[in-house]
């Protein structure tokens, strides 16, 4: 494979020429090159020699400061002696020096030290992938592993510069519009929406499924009562592992294509089930035996309560589900599908999928954009709430995201749920998303900042009566179909995902010194 890399110089990716400012032109100046260039920063320089840099991130640190950009220096506000990289430097060691230091974008100089250009963290991260290391055959991917394709997938994927989502050929949005959660589940899985009469018989087997054996129901209440704080995801994990033990379920390696789907059935169909028995138990209230008549979001709701939920709520609730079964390769599917590679059981994967999804930086609480709302208060209050946030450094709940750089095709359509169902909190979130927006897009231009999945997913939630604590399991509840899709795929076809690190400790073998 070494042989084989491609490996691009920074000359290629680089923008030429770079915008550039004089160390005395005022920032103002300096703003203005930027903004009309449509760029991130500007080189300062004297004559072709780089001197300084000064980006957004220092414009913003500048607004905040009040001063005057007509008076004041570039030289005072740049950072001086930007570390720089030659025209001729490999990419992948250019990506990996951005990412060390932080940097958002380096000056490209030639051999001379005259400036070529400018090369930025997204024209990097577009086309690093792979460089050669000492290693034969050994490659090197990007920290976090962005952009590098580590296996081939039918069940789905996003296009993030599009704004656009798929599960299997369809848009995900799509059949949130127009097709139940059962009818999505079964497309998962077997590769195609049913039938009429495959429809009757997978919803059939979902209700008869969603009932917990009493060897699991008997051992949930000392699950629910564990620890001082109850984390509804935490117990759901452990009642999850419980689940896997009491239906035997066998390593994947051992057991056919249908064995293993079968013990997805389960798991996907009780976890709605363990989530509300639990969160009632914790309360000291008795569960709610799953209703036979209901589909699966408004027995969800059903659950919660003991009351048949009005159909807008449960579509509303369904239709988030929907959303959020599956979404690329992203944490939690892959940690699901690294175990599975193992050919561990299935129960072992949708446990570590739930682990990686109960990280903040993914699962995350999508209550913390309706806490936002809450702290913001009024619509009038927005506007200065918001930017006193950003410019101390925040970040604004429910907005941007590592691969949309557009709207969130998931949060337009749940803007439009929010809608439909009305209310005060539907109001005011879309006249904080246009606040938001604008002045993100004034404070971080260029950042291509909008609503993501989490902004309306709290607003649909609230409204259809689920608590803040239940949005995170709620989200996991619908996820697991996507992880089992995952996981019936990498067993279907498996190789043991195990990459390599590279060592950069003290130089070894360093003798082990004597007890003493
Ligand atoms: C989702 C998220 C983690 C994506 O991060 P990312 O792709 O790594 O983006 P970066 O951290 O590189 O941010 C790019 C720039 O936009 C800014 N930015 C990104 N999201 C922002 C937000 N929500 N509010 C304010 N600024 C934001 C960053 O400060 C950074 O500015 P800089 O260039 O001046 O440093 C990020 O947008 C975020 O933290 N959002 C808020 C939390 C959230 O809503 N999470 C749920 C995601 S579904």
């Amino acid at each position: 494979m070494a042989e084989s890399a491609i490996i691009r110089t920074v000359a290629e990716v680089m923008s030429s020429p770079a915008v550039t400012a004089d160390a005395d032109d005022t920032v103002e100046r300096a703003a203005t090159a930027m903004q009309s260039a449509g760029v991130g920063s500007v080189v300062v320089v004297d004559g072709t020699t780089p001197i300084g840099i000064l980006t957004e991130r220092d414009m913003v640190g500048f607004g905040a400061s009040g001063k005057d950009p007509s008076s004041e220096l570039v030289s005072t506000w740049m950072t001086a002696d930007p570390d720089c990289c030659r025209n001729d430097e490999d990419v992948v060691k250019a990506f990996a020096r951005l990412s060390e230091h932080g940097y958002r974008h380096i000056p490209v100089v030639d051999d001379d030290g005259s400036l070529e250009g400018i090369v930025s963290m997204r024209d990097l991260m577009r086309i690093a992938r792979i460089e050669p290391v000492d290693a034969p055959g050994a490659m090197e991917a990007p920290k976090g592993l962005a952009g590098v394709i580590v296996a081939e997938t039918e069940v789905g994927d996003v296009r993030g510069l599009e704004g656009f989502y798929h599960y299997r050929q369809y848009s995900a949005t799509e059949l949130a519009e127009k097709r139940s959660l059962e009818d999505v589940w079964h497309l998962m899985f077997y590769g195609e929406l049913p039938t009429p009469a495959e429809r009757a018989a997978f919803d059939e087997r979902v209700r008869t499924l969603r009932v917990l054996p009493p060897s699991v129901s008997g051992l949930l209440p000392a699950i629910a009562a564990a620890g001082d704080t109850f984390v509804p995801l935490d117990a759901l994990r452990t009642a999850v592992s419980l689940v896997a033990a009491v239906g035997d379920m066998k390593a994947s390696l051992d057991i056919s294509s249908d064995e293993l789907r079968d013990d997805a059935m389960v798991v996907c169909a009780v976890i709605p089930t363990l989530i509300m028995a639990l969160y009632r138990l914790r309360q000291g209230l008795e569960p709610i035996e799953p209703h036979p008549e209901l589909g699966y979001a408004a027995n969800y709701l059903y659950m919660l309560t003991g009351e048949v939920p009005d159909p807008d709520s449960a579509r509303g609730v369904e239709q988030y589900q929907i959303t959020t079964i599956d979404h690329g390769f992203n944490a939690s599917t892959f940690t699901a599908r690294v175990i599975t590679s193992t050919g561990a059981d299935l129960g072992s994967a949708v446990v570590g999928g739930i682990g990686a999804l109960s990280g903040p930086l993914h699962g995350g609480a999508p209550s913390r954009a309706l806490d936002m709302l809450d702290a913001i208060g009024t619509p009038a209050d927005a506007d200065a709430w918001v930017r006193n946030a950003v410019e101390s450094g925040d970040r604004i709940m429910g907005f941007g995201h590592r691969v949309y750089k557009t709207d969130d095709p998931r949060s337009v359509l749940l803007k439009s749920v929010a809608l439909r169902l009305g209310g005060p909190m539907a109001d005011f979130a879309t006249q904080v998303e246009r606040t938001v927006v604008e002045v993100l897009a004034e404070l971080k231009p260029g950042r291509e900042l909008y609503a993501n999945v989490e902004f309306y997913a709290g607003v649909v939630m609230d409204r259809c009566g689920l608590p803040r604590d239940l949005f995170t399991p709620t989200f996991a509840s619908s996820r697991v179909i996507g992880w089992c899709a995952n996981i019936l795929e990498q067993a279907a076809d498996n190789r043991i995902i195990r990459p390599s690190a590279r060592y950069v400790g003290p130089p070894p073998p360093v003798p082990v010194p004597d007890a003493g």
